[in-house]
C-alpha cells in the first residue's frame, strides 16, 4: 500500500499542572487513498491529540507527518478536520457557517460560494442554506459541519466522533450517508469513534488504541464490511477492556 498520509514515530507531551505528561509515544500510522480507517480507544488515550497533529493544529515533539509525499508536520489547513465539538455559529446561516473558514483564511469567497452551492444537495442541505442553526435538526447541523470540513478542499477528512451527539436513528442514517458520499466524492477518511458497531460498519480497518502513553494495540479488519459482525465486536470489546 502506498500511503496518502503517514505518521512516523510520533511523540507528544503536554505540560499540565507543572508536570510533563507523554500522551503519545513512538506512534506509527498509515492510510491509503480512499481507505476508511476508524480509531477506537478508551477516553484520554490520545485519539483527538493524534487527529490534531494530523490537522497541524499542534506539532509533535518528535516524528513526522507525510501527506502526498510531502512533510506537513505542524502545517494546518491542508486536510479536512472536523473537531470533536464542531459547533456552528448560531448567528450565521448554514451557507455562512460553511463559508466561514474560507472567509477567515482570506480565500476566494465567490469561488467557494459557487462550490458550496453546488455541493448543498449532496449534503442534503439545499433547502436549508439560509436557515440558522436553531432551525436545523441535529443531523442537518452535522451535515453542515461535514460540508464546512470538506470545503478545505482536501479529499482526506479527519473526523473526531462526528456522530456522538446524535440520536440512534439519525446516527444510522448519517452513517449510510457518509458511506455514500465517501464513494461519490472519492474521500479518504480517518474517523475517531467510541462505537464498535459503527467502526465495524463503516471502516475498512479499525485501529484500536490504548495505554498511557497511547499507542496502537491492535489492527482489526472487519470480516464483512458494512454489516454487524458480533464475533469481531466481542473481540474488540475485550481488547479495549484489557487496556482500561
Ligand atoms: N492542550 C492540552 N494540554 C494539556 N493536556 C492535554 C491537552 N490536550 C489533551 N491533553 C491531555 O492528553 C490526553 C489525551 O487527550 P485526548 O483529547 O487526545 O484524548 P481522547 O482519546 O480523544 O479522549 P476522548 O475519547 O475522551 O475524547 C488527556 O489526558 C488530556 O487531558
Ligand atoms: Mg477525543
Amino acid at each position: 500500500m502506498t500511503p496518502i498520509l503517514s505518521a512516523t514515530r510520533i511523540t507528544k507531551s503536554f505540560l499540565h499542572a507543572g508536570k510533563m505528561t507523554t500522551v503519545l509515544s513512538g506512534l506509527d500510522f498509515e492510510i491509503a487513498e480512499r481507505e476508511f480507517v476508524c480509531i477506537i480507544g478508551s477516553s484520554g488515550c490520545g485519539k483527538s491529540t493524534l487527529l490534531e497533529l494530523f490537522a497541524g493544529i499542534s506539532k509533535p515533539d518528535s516524528g513526522e507527518i507525510i501527506y502526498q509525499g510531502k512533510d506537513i508536520t505542524g502545517e494546518s489547513g491542508l486536510l479536512g478536520y472536523m473537531p470533536q465539538e464542531d459547533l456552528l455559529f448560531p448567528w450565521l446561516s448554514t451557507l455562512q457557517n460553511v463559508l466561514l473558514p474560507v472567509r477567515i483564511r482570506g480565500g476566494n469567497l465567490s469561488h467557494a460560494k459557487a462550490k458550496a452551492l453546488e455541493l448543498l444537495p449532496t449534503f442534503g442541505l439545499d433547502q436549508h442554506s439560509g436557515h440558522l442553526p436553531y432551525q436545523l435538526s441535529g443531523g442537518l447541523k452535522q451535515r453542515a459541519a461535514f460540508l464546512r470540513t470538506y470545503m478545505t478542499g482536501s479529499n482526506l477528512l479527519l473526523l473526531d466522533e462526528p456522530f456522538a451527539n446524535l440520536d440512534a436513528l439519525t446516527r444510522l442514517q448519517l452513517q449510510d450517508w457518509l458511506l455514500e458520499i465517501k464513494d461519490r466524492l472519492k474521500l479518504t477518511i480517518v474517523m475517531v469513534t467510541h462505537d464498535i458497531s459503527e467502526a465495524l460498519k463503516l471502516s475498512d480497518r479499525i485501529m484500536v488504541m490504548g495505554g498511557s502513553p497511547g499507542k496502537f494495540i491492535k489492527t482489526h479488519v472487519p470480516k464483512s464490511p458494512h454489516s454487524l459482525d458480533t464475533d469481531s465486536m466481542e473481540e474488540i470489546r475485550l481488547e479495549l477492556m484489557s487496556w482500561l
